[in-house]
């Protein structure tokens, strides 16, 4: 393994400690961190919450989570008893002030047994309703105020709309300075969306035609075939637009459309995201069914088996209106986008699980071949997989071989997991690595947060004025309502996927 430097000692509270993130998602992370030697040499993890564990029962349900969500199954060798000496339970009441002394107490025992002052970093796996009352209880300790070791790590949903994500935001910074904040999208700890940088910027190919030139469209397909999986009442309050377009699409929409950065500098990668996002055309609300469709799924059958509809999903009112589908045309009003449209679109119980990014170039000027040729002759395309497949597949035209001039289509294929050896780490590892780390690129700054909320504002008002009529208006395993498909078909485009075959 290449040499490399660990991150300084650092002592992790993870509020929501009993709950399904850490189970799912932090505890494999850091798990896997550890294995890799990614690890600080001193550290501590602390699991917070009110379910009454013993220490020893709270590592033993992880190893569960491990053994069911890791990329790496199982406890490596004895690796497992090593690592949970790390961890403890703290079971405390977080609506009484008075019990946050515990935390304090236990930052000055870890000095102690570390001989030095540790990052202290306070992750809010909890519902996002009850962030605020904790960033109010927290932030008077004493340590919140130590701005180059303290950290507070925020999830989404980050607000519910533009209002609540401003207060959100002047709530953490009366307690926090920006800098101690990271508020966590997940994709962007994803490789291939980290990818999307290097592709772009450290190839002399892309960029001189990455503009409005050469490319007559982008697509961003996020598809899942999954449906609420027993989150009803936290997706009551979003919605596929809230839920995926508003953070995760998004940020891959800055990923793509964004200037070259002049460094790697966390700031500097920021600022140029942000201005994608403020160039982003904010659709009027009585426009609005122009740019956006919405869905919801009925009951019906996933790859065979029944499933029933949303509405009747646990914890979802009968008549819902909450969107499971969500697809939008933006336009970015600069230099290098005006006029070519972004398509996005997301949803549950689609047919497949992908998420997909395609560059649409535009067609070569002239075709000097005579018809017969070029009779499946097709626009240049990049497709660039985020997941599960994980490869960039760029579409020219090719002689096919024999005495004939034919034409086709194929495809040179990058793909990871020939090219390289080994796993990937999963995005939590990364982004958890770069928080001890105190590198804040992959995380959203709080004007990027609020410059997203602007952009769909104006949809989600115009799905409030207009309730919808015709919900649930598309059948598990679709690709989607029929809307969705008009939205761009319209400009005499298609939605692709790596199975279509246009
Ligand atoms: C989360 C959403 O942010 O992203 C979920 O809340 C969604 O609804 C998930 O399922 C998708 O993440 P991934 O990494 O599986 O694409």
């Amino acid at each position: 393994m290449q040499h490399h430097k660990r991150p300084p000692s650092s002592l992790l509270f993870i509020f929501g400690g009993s709950g399904d993130l850490n189970y799912r998602k932090l505890s494999p992370a850091l798990f896997n961190l550890f294995i890799d030697q990614w690890m600080p040499e001193k550290f501590g993890i602390v699991g917070i919450g009110r379910t009454s564990y013993s220490s020893e029962k709270y590592c033993a349900r992880l190893l569960e989570g491990i053994q069911q969500f890791s990329r790496r199954k199982g406890e490596q060798n004895g690796k497992w008893q090593d690592f949970s000496k790390h961890m403890t339970y703290l079971e405390m009441n977080a609506e009484n002030e008075e019990e946050y002394q515990k935390i304090a107490e236990i930052v000055k025992t870890k000095e102690q047994e570390f001989g030095e002052h540790p990052n202290v970093i306070f992750y809010m796996a909890v519902a996002p309703q009850l962030v605020p009352d904790i960033v109010k209880k927290l932030g008077p300790l004493n340590i919140c105020a130590d701005t180059k070791c303290t950290r507070i790590v925020v999830e989404k949903p980050f607000g519910h709309d533009l209002t609540s994500a401003h207060e959100l935001n002047l709530l953490l910074r009366n307690m926090f300075d920006e800098e101690q904040i990271y508020r966590i999208d997940h994709y962007l700890g994803k490789e291939t969306v980290q990818n999307l940088l290097a592709l772009r910027f450290a190839n002399a190919l892309f960029e001189p035609i990455w503009n409005r030139n050469y490319i007559e469209h982008v697509q961003i397909t996020s598809a899942e075939t999954v449906g609420v999986e027993g989150r009803g009442s936290y997706y009551e309050s979003s919605g596929a637009l809230r839920d995926m377009v508003q953070n995760h699409i998004l940020q891959l929409i800055c990923m793509i459309a964004m200037e070259a950065p002049v460094s790697f500098d966390a700031n500097e990668i920021r600022n140029k995201k942000v201005d994608v996002l403020n160039a982003i055309r904010k659709i009027k609300t009585e426009e609005a069914h122009e740019y956006a469709v919405r869905g919801q799924y009925s009951e019906g059958f996933m790859k065979g088996e029944k499933v029933p509809g949303y509405r009747q999903e646990k914890n979802v009112a009968p008549q819902s209106k909450i969107d499971t589908f969500a697809a939008v045309k933006f336009y970015i009003d600069n230099w290098r986008w005006q006029d070519i449209p972004f398509y996005v679109r997301t949803g549950k119980h689609l047919h497949e699980k992908t998420t997909i990014i395609t560059v649409q170039f535009r067609p070569a000027p002239s075709y000097a071949f005579p018809p017969e040729a070029s009779e499946t002759w097709r626009p240049n395309r990049l497709t660039i997989s985020i997941q599960p497949e994980m490869d960039i597949r760029l579409r020219f035209q090719a002689k096919r071989p024999g005495q004939f001039m034919i034409l086709n289509p194929v495809d040179m294929i990058f793909n990871y997991k020939e090219a390289y050896e080994g796993d990937e780490p999963e995005a939590y590892e990364t982004l958890l690595l770069d928080i001890m780390e105190g590198n804040a690129t992959l995380f959203m700054r709080s004007d990027q947060v609020e410059a997203a909320w602007k952009i769909i504002m104006p949809i989600l008002e115009a799905w409030t004025i207009r309730p919808p009529v015709d919900f649930p208006n598309y059948a598990p395993d679709s690709w989607g309502p029929e809307d969705a498909e008009a939205l761009i078909a319209r400009d005499g485009h298609n939605w692709i996927t790596l199975t279509s075959t246009h």
